[in-house]
Order: C-alpha cells, then structure tokens, then sequence
C-alpha cells in the first residue's frame, strides 16, 4: 500500500483508531490532515507524523456543525490541494442503559456525531471527489452496524445508519470513479472500550474485559493497528473494485454465536 503523493483526511485523528490510520497513512507516503475537536492530542499525532519526516496538519473541528466540516475540507484543499482518502471515522458511544430508559439528550448528542457527522463529511467531501474523478472514502461504523447490542440503543442505530449511508452514496459516486466503504471494528483497544467496559460493570472493569474477551473467537481486542490496516488497504488502489462494502475486524465475535461457539469445545 503505497500512498505516495496522496492527501489522506480523517476525523477522529487525535485518538485510537484515527491516530492509527493518521500514522499508518503518513508512514506510507500520504500528507495527512486531522481534523477532531481534541487540539491536545491532535498536536500529538501531528507532531508524530513530523518527527518521522512526514507532512500533516491538524484542524479543530466539530463534526455536527456543517461550518466546522466545511472548514476542515476546505483547509485541506488549502494546504494540499487535494483529497484522495477520507476517514469519516469520529465517534462517541453514550450510555450503556436500557432503551426504557435512555437519556434523550445523550441520544441526540451521539445521532449527531455518529451519524449527523459522518453525513456532513460525505456532504461536503463528496463533491470534491466528485470534481477530482477520483477519491476513496471509508466511514467507521461498528459490528454494533451489523446486530443489535442491549444497552447502546443509541449507538447501534447510528452504526446501523452509517451503513445505510455508506451503501447510498457508493451507489451515487461509483460511476465517477469515487469509492465509499465501511468498516465495522469490533472490541478494539481505545479509550471507548474502556468506557464501555466501566460503564458496562462499574467497579469491576477488569471483570467486563475478561467476559468480551471471552466472547471473541481470537481472545482479544483488536488493536487500533489491525483496524486502521484495513482502512488503509479499503482505501489503496488495492481495493480499487470494492465499493458499497463493509469490512468487519473483531477477531470472529459477529460471525460465530455463543452457542456455537461453546459447542466448538464441546
Ligand atoms: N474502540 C472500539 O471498540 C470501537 C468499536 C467499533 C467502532 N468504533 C468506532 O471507531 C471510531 C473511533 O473510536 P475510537 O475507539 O478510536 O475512540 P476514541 O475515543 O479513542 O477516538 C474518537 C475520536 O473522535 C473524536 N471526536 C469525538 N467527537 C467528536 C466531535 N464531535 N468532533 C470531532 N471529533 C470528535 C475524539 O476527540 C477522538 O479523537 C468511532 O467511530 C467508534 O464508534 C470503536
């Protein structure tokens, strides 16, 4: 994979799975932009990616405001010209509580980055993708896209929206060469997982851990490496006939069930 003279954008990129992908991107030839309202750490992959030789620049952004992502797309064409790769990638999990009783106000707000945002990013890098006749772009969504998860009703109907989106616009822009994947992690090692996790057993994360872990075929989470790995090679010319697709990373859990999975060591 080899992304040599490209501009690869993503949101999301001053933690986890982004700064993996921001790294992984640059380490291979691409001038990164990170866009994320988490300047400290936005400096950070920035300053990384500097420090190893490559270009990249940070931009403070929310991604529910329309001016915000307006401004990030812009800046990137500013600085670079271009926008070959799009990692529509930032998110947050809410609460871990019964539909019955699910804070409307967290609703609201995780609908609004999760799936409000991975919209505006489409809305207003599409059609610079669409001038180029060129781009490829993959939208973060979850197994949690892919299959109900009792506690994350919030979540869950954001992740399942990504993929409706990312299903429709690949339909809309395959013809002028632009490509629009997904991807689905799985228990992945970040803070969000950690979040999860406490709020999932509070007191006891340590106990939660060890029961998602024991719920993954593979016995542990995905790093953020082996999830930006496939972001990177979705949006490599690898990939160049893979569109309107989902890729799911987490080491077997969606595809196996409990039960089947216990009658394996039976
Ligand atoms: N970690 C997992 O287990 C897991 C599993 C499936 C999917 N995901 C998805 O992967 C993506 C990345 O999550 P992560 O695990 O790296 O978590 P993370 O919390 O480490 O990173 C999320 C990033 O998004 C940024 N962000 C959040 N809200 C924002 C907003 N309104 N505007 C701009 N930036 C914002 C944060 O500052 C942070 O840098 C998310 O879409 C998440 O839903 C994660």
């Amino acid at each position: 994979m080899d992304f040599t003279g490209k501009v690869a954008l993503i949101t999301g990129g001053s933690n986890g799975i982004g700064r993996a992908a921001a790294l992984g991107f640059a380490r291979r030839g691409a001038r990164v932009v990170v866009a994320d309202h988490d300047a400290v750490e936005g400096a950070a992959t920035v300053d990384t990616i500097q420090q190893h030789g490559g270009e990249a620049q940070f931009v403070a952004a929310d991604v529910t405001r329309s001016a915000d992502v307006q401004a990030y797309v812009q800046a990137t064409l500013d600085a670079y010209g271009a926008i070959d790769c799009f990692f529509n990638n930032a998110g947050i999990e809410g609460l871990v509580v019964p539909t019955a009783e699910y804070d409307e106000a967290v609703f609201d707000a995780v609908i609004a980055v999760n799936l409000k945002g991975v919209f505006l990013g489409l809305r207003h890098v599409l059609p610079v993708m669409l001038r180029q006749g060129r781009g490829a772009v993959v939208n973060t969504a979850s197994t949690a896209g892919l299959v109900g998860s009792p506690g994350l009703s919030a979540y869950v109907a954001s992740k399942h929206g990504v993929l409706g989106l990312t299903r429709t616009a690949a339909g809309e822009v395959g013809a002028a060469g632009v490509r629009v994947n997904a991807v689905c992690p799985g228990p992945t090692d970040t803070r969000m997982i950690r979040s999860l996790e406490e709020q999932s057993s509070p007191g006891d994360q340590v106990g939660a851990s060890a029961r998602y872990r024991a719920s993954i075929p593979l016995g542990r989470y995905a790093t953020v490496e082996e999830v930006a790995d496939v972001v990177l090679f979705l949006c490599s010319d690898l990939a160049s006939s893979v569109t309107a697709a989902h890729y799911v990373v987490d080491g077997g859990r969606t595809g196996t069930t409990a039960a089947s999975r216990s009658f394996g060591k039976a």
